[in-house]
Parts: structure tokens; C-alpha cells; sequence
């Protein structure tokens, strides 16, 4: 049943957490963009096609960028990835962004961050095609959904409120804490969250903020956005509350044959003793971020043919 606003957020009858299961909501998301690309390209319209800019070494975004191309083919959506070395220059770079913002084919551009140090993200990302920003992070796109008009949303803030419409987190008049200001994540998750519909009352808190436990302990639905492992502990948390961990680090572990295993930015073992609700990592916002892009992918297509 969902919760009515004047309810206390943690029901009586939870002793733990509900654990939000990313995996399997990122499943329906990816079922029901597979079923509308059917429909789509059954209508004789070309598949929509993804193109993902991956640049030097690091292994965390070559195994995101496998993992983006490999959902997109199977929601039937073409992908290819255009991987470039670490010494690729900013202007070669901003050619390859400007060309493929001009081809005809080409519906979803993504350029998947971080950019080594002599490139400047913020200039590569305005040189985006803002119709093809699947990942919305152009000016353009940012502004739209800071104004409320339509645009691309980030992948991982509609992931976010995805989770919480999928959970029945009622969101209207209620606070939500950011923990991060990232444009990736933070601040337009924080915009997203204070649309009309979502109507929450929205608190970003960052290094500098003070009291920061106390003002965490104030939410009804916490984000942790920081990427810093177990940075959320159980005395941050108020008792029935929603957590969502959005971070992703790598932290060593030598039981693994890969020397290291993913964990989030909150204390999970801890906080699902007190919270409502909580995502684990791996399993919870990851997944999301990927079945959102395919979304905006096949959004972007349908856009730009109408
Ligand atoms: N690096 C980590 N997450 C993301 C993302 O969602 N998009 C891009 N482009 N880069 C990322």
C-alpha cells in the first residue's frame, strides 16, 4: 500500500530495511524499452543507435561502457563504442563530438567521464548535439530541467526517482537530503525532485556543510552522492527513512580474484537496522543509470523523427 503523507515514514511492522531491488526494476525498465523499440522499428523506422566515446585506461569506465553497449544491443538498440587513448587531444576530441552531433544516423551521444586531466569536460560536453545528450548534461539540457521544461534528464537522478516511484516513496512534502553536488547526480537530481508531481523540499549538503549528521537525521529520503565508501553511518539516519546509495567504490579485497569488491557511500550492514528502505550495492541505483540511458536513447530517436 502506499504511504499517505501524513504517515510516519517506517511502518511498525518493518523490523529492517526494505532492500529496493535496482536489478529487478532495471529489468522491467529494459523489458518495456525493449517492447517499444520493437514496436518502433516495426513501424519502419531505423533502430535507434548509441554512440559512446570512451577515452584511455581507466577499467571502471571501460567495464561501464561494456556493460551500457551490451544493454543497449539487447533492448535492440545499435551501439558501438569509439574508444580513443589517453593522449587523444581536446580539439581531436571536440571533432569527433561536433561530427557525430551532425550525423543523420546517429540518435545518442555519450561521453563517459571521467576525461583524462588535459581535457576539459565542460567544453567537450557543450560541444554535444543537446537533441542527442542522452546523458543531459549539456548547458542546454541542465537548464531545461533546472527551469522545468522538457529536456534529457540524467541517467542516474531518473533513476533515483524511478526507484522511489517503483517503492511507493511518496516524495510530495517531504524531505529529501542529497549528500553531493555533482551535475552528474546531485544537482539535477535535487531539480528533478522538486518538479511539480515530486514536489519534495529538496537539501543539498556537501564538504562544507555543517551539522551534517543532524541534518541528515532531518530526511525522509537521504542520497548519497559522494563516492566515498561507508561515508553514511547509522547515526545519520532517521528511523523508518528511505536511503539511496548512489556511490560505486572500489575498495580492496584480496578474498576476490579481482583484489577488490564495489561497495556504496553508506555503512549498509548498519543502516538497514534503522532505515525503511535502502539500496544495496551492487543491485540498487546502478542498474537504473544503465535502463535510463537506454530510455533516453530510444526517447532521443523518437524526437528527433518527429
Ligand atoms: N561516469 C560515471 N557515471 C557516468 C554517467 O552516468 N555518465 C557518464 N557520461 N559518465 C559517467
Amino acid at each position: 500500500m502506499p504511504l499517505q503523507a501524513n504517515q510516519p515514514y517506517k511502518p511498525a511492522f518493518f523490523e529492517v530495511a526494505q532492500i529496493i531491488d535496482g536489478k529487478a526494476v532495471a529489468a522491467e525498465v529494459r523489458r518495456n524499452v525493449r517492447a517499444e523499440v520493437a514496436v518502433w522499428t516495426s513501424e519502419g523506422h531505423a533502430q535507434p543507435y548509441l554512440a559512446v566515446i570512451l577515452v584511455g585506461e581507466n577499467p571502471a569506465s571501460a567495464s561501464y561502457v561494456r556493460g551500457k553497449i551490451r544493454a543497449s544491443q539487447d533492448a535492440g538498440i545499435a551501439g558501438d563504442t569509439l574508444t580513443f587513448g589517453a593522449n587523444i587531444t581536446e580539439q581531436e576530441l571536440l571533432d569527433v563530438v561536433r561530427d557525430l552531433g551532425q550525423q543523420p544516423n546517429v540518435d545518442g551521444i555519450l561521453v563517459q567521464l571521467p576525461l583524462p586531466d588535459h581535457i576539459r569536460a565542460d567544453r567537450i560536453i557543450a560541444e554535444l548535439n543537446p537533441d542527442k545528450d542522452v546523458d543531459g548534461l549539456h548547458v542546454v539540457n541542465a537548464g531545461r530541467l533546472a527551469t522545468g521544461q522538457v529536456g534529457f534528464i540524467p541517467c542516474t537522478p531518473s533513476g533515483v526517482v524511478e526507484l522511489l516511484r517503483h517503492s511507493e516513496i511518496e516524495t510530495r512534502g517531504r524531505r529529501v537530503v542529497i549528500i553531493g553536488r555533482s551535475n552528474l547526480v546531485g544537482r539535477p537530481l535535487a531539480s528533478l525532485l522538486m518538479h511539480k508531481g515530486y514536489d519534495a523540499t529538496v537539501t543539498v549538503c556537501h564538504s562544507r556543510t555543517r551539522n551534517l549528521s543532524e541534518v541528515c537525521r532531518e530526511a525522509d529520503i537521504l542520497v548519497a552522492a559522494i563516492g566515498r565508501a561507508h561515508f553514511v553511518s547509522a547515526d545519520m539516519i532517521k528511523p523508518g527513512a528511505a536511503v539511496i546509495d548512489v556511490g560505486i567504490n572500489r575498495i580492496e579485497d584480496n578474498s576476490r580474484p579481482s583484489g577488490y569488491r564495489l561497495t556504496g557511500d553508506v555503512d549498509y550492514e548498519a543502516v538497514k537496522e534503522i532505515a525503511g528502505w535502502i539500496t544495496p550495492v551492487p543491485g540498487g541505483v546502478g542498474p537504473m543509470t544503465i535502463a535510463m540511458l537506454l530510455q533516453n536513447t530510444l526517447l532521443a530517436a523518437k524526437r528527433r523523427t518527429s
